[in-house]
Parts: structure tokens; C-alpha cells; sequence
């Protein structure tokens, strides 16, 4: 049984000089380290009562759909600007190589719904936070985040906030 760490690829300079770009494609393609990768994102929260689980575009969509499924809530997707049909509400954010904007529909969450936010990797924590800026505006209860991967030199933790619950599989 293949470990999450080894199915972790790390590649030098991408996608720009200085950057440790970790691949996670290797774990993706190999059904039984997915599957587990998922059951255990899934499993800190299953008395949680979550009631919708939301995922930042693209890669946060691949695990928070599954760990939806997982803890029987539904799906919303936090999207690039521009792919959602309006109305919309957005955050702005910086990222290691660049910014950003995330959107989200209105009308997609009902106020103080129960909500899990999910991402493959926090780095700088521009993301993370953004998300929980556009969860906070449509009036969510954010219950927790859960992450495959923190990247620990880019301090994204210290952005969030100690009251809400951020699990992290994986620490490099
Ligand atoms: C990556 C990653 C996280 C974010 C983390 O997304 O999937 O969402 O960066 O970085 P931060 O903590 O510094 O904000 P990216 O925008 O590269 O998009 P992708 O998922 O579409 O590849
Ligand atoms: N997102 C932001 N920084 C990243 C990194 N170093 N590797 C993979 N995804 C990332």
C-alpha cells in the first residue's frame, strides 16, 4: 500500500522560479491512496452535521465532491471569476504565483447552513481565506476546512482563524 507522501511529486521551479510546485496527480491515479486520501479528510468531521461541503476551483473540487458524497452533504463549488451565472457575490486574494478572484452564486447556500471548505493545498492561505470571506458574506456557518497539503514555510495558517478547525493531511 503505496503512502500519500510518495504519491506526492514535488517539482523544482514551477510553475515559476522558487516554487515547489507538489503534484498531487500521482495520488489521483492510484485508486486505493485516492480513496483513502478522501476517507481520511472525511473522517474529522463525520459527527459534525455538515450540510454542504465547498470546494475551491479546480483541484479543492476533486476532494471536496468525494468527501461530500462521504459525509452525505451536498456540493457547492466556489468558482473562477466568470463561470458562474449571475447573481454573484466575490473575494479577491493573492496567490504564491499571482491573484485571484472567487465566486460564488447568491442563492447557493441557505443562511447559517452548515459548511465544510475543501482545497488540496494551503500555501500562502490567500485562498482559504478568500473562501471564508465569500462563506462569511452568504451567511454561512463555517464548521471546519480540511486541506491534503500545508505548506508550512508559507505560515498560510496563521490567516485563519484559531476558532475554526483546519485539518491538514499532509505537512511539508
Ligand atoms: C492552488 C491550490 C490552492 C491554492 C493555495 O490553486 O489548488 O487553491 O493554490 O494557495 P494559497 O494558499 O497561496 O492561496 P490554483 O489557483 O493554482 O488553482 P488550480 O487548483 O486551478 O490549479
Ligand atoms: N498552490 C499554491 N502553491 C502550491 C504549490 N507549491 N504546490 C502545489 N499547489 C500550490
Amino acid at each position: 500500500m503505496s503512502s500519500f507522501e510518495s504519491l506526492i511529486r514535488a517539482v523544482p521551479d514551477f510553475p515559476k522560479p522558487g516554487v515547489v510546485f507538489r503534484d498531487i496527480t500521482p495520488l489521483l491515479a492510484d485508486a486505493s491512496a485516492f480513496a483513502r486520501c478522501v476517507d481520511a479528510m472525511a473522517e474529522p468531521w463525520r459527527d459534525a452535521q455538515v450540510q454542504a461541503v465547498c470546494g475551491v476551483e479546480s483541484r479543492g473540487f476533486i476532494f471536496a465532491a468525494a468527501i461530500a458524497q462521504k459525509l452525505g452533504a451536498g456540493f457547492v463549488p466556489l468558482r473562477k471569476p466568470g463561470k458562474l451565472p449571475p447573481p454573484v457575490m466575490h473575494a479577491d486574494y493573492q496567490l504564491e504565483y499571482g491573484t485571484d478572484r472567487l465566486e460564488a452564486r447568491v442563492d447557493t447556500l441557505r443562511q447559517r447552513e452548515r459548511v465544510l471548505l475543501v482545497d488540496d493545498v494551503l500555501a500562502t492561505g490567500g485562498t482559504l481565506g478568500a473562501a471564508r470571506n465569500l462563506l462569511g458574506q452568504l451567511g454561512a456557518d463555517l464548521v471546519g476546512a480540511s486541506v491534503v497539503i500545508e505548506l508550512l514555510a508559507l505560515q498560510g495558517r496563521a490567516l485563519w482563524p484559531d476558532s475554526v478547525p483546519l485539518h491538514a493531511l499532509l505537512h511539508y
